[in-house]
C-alpha cells in the first residue's frame, strides 16, 4: 500500500489486510514476541493489583485502584495480544474496539490522577511513619518512667499524710499534759509562797497534794496514750516505707491505719465499723495492708462522701481457709457503671484538674497484686455506695 498516496484518508481500498514488517522475519518476530510478552505482563500487574485491593480494605480510592490498576492493564494487555494475532487475522474491528477502551480507561484515570495525587502526596511514607513511631515510642518509654516516679511519689505522699495524721494525733495527749504540768508548777508556785511565809493551812496542803495527785496521774496517762501512738505509727510508717514480710494481727493493725487517718474525718459523722477476729494472725506485706486501707478510706472520703456528711465504712476481714477476705464497704455516692471497668486503669479519675491524678486504685491494684499476691475486685452488683473485695494469702510463703 502506498502510505503517501491521498486515498490513505479514503475508505476506498482502506487497509487491506498485510503485513509488510520489511518482509525481515526478525523485525516480525521480536514484534509478535514482545506483544505476547507485554500482554501476559499487563495480565499479571491486573492480578496482583485486584488481590492488592480486596486484600487492602484501608485503602483510600479502591476504584481509582481498580481503575488505573487492573482494567487500564487489562486493557493494555489484550491491546497487545491481539496486535500479534492481528499479523495472522484480520480482527481489526476488535482490536479498534480494544484500542479504543484502552484510550478511555487511560485518559479517565489521566484526567483523575490529577485530582488525587494531593492526597497520595499527603500519605506519610514508610520511612516518615518509622520516625512518627520511634517517637511516640520514646514518649511512651517516657511516660512510663514519669508513671512510675508519680506512683513512687504518690506512695511516699501518702506517708507524709501519715506524719500529718501522727503529729495530728500526739496533738491531744502533749497538749493535756503541757497544762496539766503547767497548772501544777502555777500550785506549787503558790504552795511554796505561802510555806515560805509560814502562812500554810493544812487545808491548803491537802489540796496541793490532790491536785499533784490529779495532776501527775493526768501526764502519765496522756504520756502513755503518746508513747502508744508513737509506737504504733512508727510501725506503719517504718512499714509503709518497706517492703518487708512479717507476722502481725491483722485486727489491732488495721486499727492502727485507721487511727493514723482520724484526723480527715474531722467534722464529719461517718463511722467507721471493723469486723474482725481479735486473733487472725497473717504474714504479709503490712506496708502494703496500709497503703490499701489509706488509699481506699481517702477515696470514700473524697469521692463516696463528696459533700455528704454523715455515712458508714465497714470493713470486714474473715478467714476462709488460707486465704484472708477483706470487705470494704462504704454507703457513699457509689460508682457509676460506664466507670466501673475504669477505675484502676492508671490516671482514670473524675476529678481530673481538681486535686485527682488517678492513680490511687492503680497503686491499690499493683500492691494487691504484686505485693500480697491476692486479687481485687469491685462488687458490681452493690445497690448503695460500693464495695471492693480482696483476698490475699493467709501466709505469702506458703
Ligand atoms: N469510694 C468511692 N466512691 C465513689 N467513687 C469512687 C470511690 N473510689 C474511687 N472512686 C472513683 O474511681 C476513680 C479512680 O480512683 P483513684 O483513687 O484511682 O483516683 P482519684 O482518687 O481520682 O485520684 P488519686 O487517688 O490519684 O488522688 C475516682 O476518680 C472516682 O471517680
Ligand atoms: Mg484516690
Amino acid at each position: 500500500m502506498d502510505m503517501a498516496s491521498p486515498s490513505f484518508f479514503t475508505n476506498e481500498n482502506f487497509m487491506p489486510h498485510g503485513m509488510c514488517y520489511l518482509w525481515q522475519p526478525n523485525i516480525l518476530w521480536t514484534s509478535v514476541i514482545s506483544d505476547v510478552l507485554t500482554a501476559f505482563a499487563y495480565f499479571s500487574i491486573t492480578a496482583a493489583v485486584i488481590i492488592f485491593v480486596k486484600k487492602r480494605h484501608d485503602l483510600p480510592y479502591p476504584w481509582f485502584f481498580l481503575l488505573s490498576g487492573s482494567v487500564i492493564f487489562l486493557a493494555c494487555g489484550i491491546s497487545h495480544l491481539i496486535s500479534a494475532i492481528v499479523i495472522w487475522e484480520p480482527i481489526y474491528g476488535i482490536s479498534a474496539v480494544a484500542k479504543a477502551i484502552t484510550a478511555i480507561t487511560s485518559v479517565a484515570t489521566g484526567i483523575v490522577i490529577w485530582f488525587i495525587l494531593p492526597f497520595f502526596l499527603k500519605l506519610p511514607s514508610p520511612s516518615m511513619l518509622e520516625k512518627k513511631n520511634s517517637a511516640i515510642q520514646d514518649s511512651l518509654n517516657k511516660l512510663k518512667l514519669t508513671q512510675k516516679s508519680l506512683v513512687e511519689s504518690k506512695k511516699m505522699a501518702s506517708l507524709g499524710g501519715l506524719v500529718a495524721g501522727v503529729a495530728h494525733e500526739i496533738n491531744t495527749p502533749i497538749g493535756i499534759g503541757i497544762t496539766a504540768s503547767t497548772h501544777l508548777s502555777d500550785a506549787t508556785t503558790s504552795i511554796n509562797d505561802k510555806y515560805t511565809n509560814a502562812q500554810m493551812t493544812n487545808n491548803n496542803l491537802k489540796s496541793y497534794l490532790a491536785e499533784v495527785n490529779e495532776g501527775t496521774n493526768l501526764i502519765n496517762s496522756n504520756l502513755v496514750r503518746a508513747a502508744k501512738l508513737i509506737t504504733s505509727f512508727k510501725q506503719v510508717a517504718v512499714d509503709q516505707s518497706s517492703k518487708d514480710i512479717r507476722t502481725y494481727k491483722i485486727k489491732e493493725y488495721t486499727n492502727e491505719v485507721l487511727q493514723s487517718l482520724k484526723p480527715k474525718f474531722k467534722n464529719t459523722n461517718i463511722s467507721i465499723k471493723l469486723n474482725c477476729d481479735d486473733n487472725l494472725t497473717v504474714t504479709s506485706e503490712p506496708g502494703a495492708f496500709a497503703q490499701i486501707i489509706t488509699n481506699l478510706v481517702i477515696n470514700t472520703l473524697i469521692h463516696g462522701f463528696e459533700n455528704i456528711k454523715t455515712g458508714n465504712i465497714n470493713i470486714d476481714i474473715t478467714r476462709k481457709q488460707d486465704t484472708v477476705c477483706f470487705v470494704y464497704t462504704d454507703s457513699g455516692k457509689g460508682i457509676n457503671i460506664e466507670n466501673k471497668e475504669k477505675i484502676f486503669e492508671p490516671f482514670f479519675t473524675t476529678k481530673r484538674g481538681k486535686g485527682g491524678t488517678g492513680l490511687g486504685l492503680n497503686i491499690v491494684y499493683n500492691l494487691v497484686v504484686e505485693s500480697l499476691k491476692g486479687s481485687i475486685k469491685l462488687n458490681d452488683d452493690f445497690a448503695q455506695g460500693c464495695q471492693f473485695i480482696i483476698e490475699f494469702p493467709i501466709n505469702i510463703n506458703h
